[in-house]
């Protein structure tokens, strides 16, 4: 019988994080159960299934596959409240718990055991665990850990769209976006948008002619 760890606690509490590093300090399998209510949240909206109608959860609960949960497309916050709604029905929680076990029972000989992250790991799915730990934190710190989780996603995200524009419109055949001769290129990234203004108005200011009345820029 290989080793086992659950471990439990609320959201924002380290769990997630806590359970990855102990999989990979003790070469245990690594289960974060969460990941099977995200998915069937994902195929509750991909399939409009009503999140009271159980007996189509029951089948949505069927159809989750533990190899083939893409992570990325899980994180957020739509799929994370659906994933919490239909967490109550006790029909859908049997059969993801049941896949949780089977996981535990198929793990490659390279792994010591098995580590599971979640909300019953230490109650309900592997009850008889080695070791049970329960994380938590003050929830004014999970929510503020949570916040910056949030805004480091969606800096990535703004990241990839600019990138992507800036490719689009640099590389299209008509009129791309280049640097025209005789340009003065003003960099502003280490300036506030009132220093650059500033420098812009002074380079508008030394390409006048001097029959132009100049505005004085301090
Ligand atoms: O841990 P995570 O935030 O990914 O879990 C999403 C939701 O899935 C939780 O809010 C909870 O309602 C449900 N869940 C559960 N039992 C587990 C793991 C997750 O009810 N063992």
């Amino acid at each position: 019988m290989s080793f086992s760890i659950a471990i439990d606690g609320p959201a924002g509490a380290g769990k997630g994080t806590i359970a990855k590093f102990v999989s990979e300090k003790f070469r245990l399998k690594h289960l974060d159960t969460g990941l099977l209510y995200r998915e069937a949240a994902r195929l509750v909206i991909q399939e409009g299934v009503d999140v009271l109608d159980v007996v189509r959860l029951e089948e949505i609960a069927h159809k989750v596959d533990t190899k083939c949960i893409i992570e990325n497309n899980l994180r957020n916050e739509k799929i994370a409240s659906i994933a919490s709604q239909i967490a109550v029905v006790p029909s859908l929680r049997r059969v993801l718990t049941q896949k949780m076990r089977d996981f535990t029972n198929n793990i490659e000989p390279k792994y010591q055991g098995v580590v599971l992250d979640g909300r019953d790991v230490g109650t309900v799915i592997l009850p008889q665990a080695d070791v049970k730990l329960y994380i938590t934190a003050d929830e004014q710190v999970r929510a503020l850990r949570r916040t910056k989780e949030l805004e480091k996603s969606a800096l990535q995200k703004i990241l990839e769209d600019i990138r992507l524009r800036d490719e689009r419109d640099q590389n299209r055949q008509e009129a791309p976006m280049q640097i025209a001769e005789e340009t003065i290129i003003l960099d502003t990234t280490f300036l506030s948008i009132d220093e650059a203004c500033e420098k812009a108005a002074k380079i508008v200011t030394q390409g006048m002619p001097d029959i132009i009345v100049k505005t004085k820029i301090s």
